[in-house]
């Protein structure tokens, strides 16, 4: 553990002295929620995007959001400030708060508040020549998984058996049809036309999801957001994961098979170049 610097509850302090109570309901209950938002050269990519989600999130689990936007960005500042002029993506943890263990709402309690903020180091080079492997798993998971919750012990079970079966991911299956992966989303390129799932209670509204679509739909790429089976999964000509610590990252294996020729498809590299561009612009951009 280090000395980083951390908010808690309208406190700045060192990781390692930060505490909460073993009654917070994040811990008894893992009841709360969370964002992940990543930060190129000092600003965080789409920070309306995330707070909407968060919003979003709070309200399906009837939390009041504690701070206002300008107060978010204000903290979320402050700590990439601390941590350094690198690349980071900024963890925010909201959770019920602190009460006498019972499933009901408490009356008073006060959320807790904690964000920190960690160096982003780039996706590995050769992951992007090779791509990664990935396995397909039933989606044992709740019917809420556009709610951004705490609550991850499915996904952690399900991304622990790929990691067994030495793979990076899970993709999910429900009913016969692809949701998304254990922390990720998923499209896949099917005779030229990029597709992914709608947005729907089966899968977490990515915000890298939501720019690759509309980087697709600017530079006028064939994009489709629709149901994807499991069969059309399987014979896909190129499978991609999003997500805001992972880019857009190439799968090549599925199940030990080959997607497509076993190599990054050109629909991906083509797309992952206009998601640098993107990031670039963020780069250059003045506060
Ligand atoms: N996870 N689906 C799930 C289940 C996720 O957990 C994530 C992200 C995504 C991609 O969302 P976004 O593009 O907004 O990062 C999709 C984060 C990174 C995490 O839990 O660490």
């Amino acid at each position: 553990m280090t000395s980083q610097l951390v908010y808690l509850n309208g406190e700045y302090i060192p990781l390692n002295e930060a505490k909460v109570s073993v009654l917070d309901r994040g811990f008894i209950f893992g009841d709360g929620i969370y964002e992940v938002i990543p930060a190129f050269g000092g600003k965080t990519l789409r920070f309306e995007h995330h707070m909407q989600r968060l919003q979003n999130s709070l309200d399906a689990v009837r939390i009041s959001n504690p701070l206002s936007n300008a107060q978010w960005q204000a903290i979320i500042d402050k700590l990439i400030t601390a941590t350094g002029p690198q690349d980071q993506y900024i963890y925010l943890h909201i959770t019920r708060g602190v009460a006498s263990r019972d499933h009901r709402f408490p009356d008073n309690a006060e959320p807790t508040v904690f964000v920190m903020s960690n160096v982003l180091h780039a996706v590995d080079p050769e992951l992007l020549e090779k791509g990664i492997s990935a396995v397909t798993l039933d989606d044992i998971r709740w019917q809420y998984c556009n709610i951004k919750a705490i609550a991850l012990l499915p996904n952690i079970l399900l991304r622990q058996q790929a990691v067994d079966r030495d793979a990076a991911e899970a993709i999910l299956i429900r009913d016969g049809n692809m949701t998304e992966g254990t922390a990720s989303n998923i499209f896949i390129v099917s005779n030229g036309i990029i597709k992914t799932p709608p947005k729907d209670n089966k899968l977490l509204p990515g915000i890298t999801r939501d720019l690759v679509v509309e980087l697709a739909n600017t530079h006028k790429i064939p994009i489709e957001e629709v149901t994807i089976s499991e069969k059309e999964f399987l014979s896909a000509d190129e499978i991609w994961l999003t997500s805001s610590t992972k880019d857009v990252l190439p799968i090549t294996q599925i199940n030990d098979k080959h997607v497509g020729n076993g190599k990054p498809g050109p629909v991906w590299q083509d797309m992952y170049q206009k998601y640098q561009d993107y990031k670039e612009i963020l780069r250059k951009t003045s506060n």
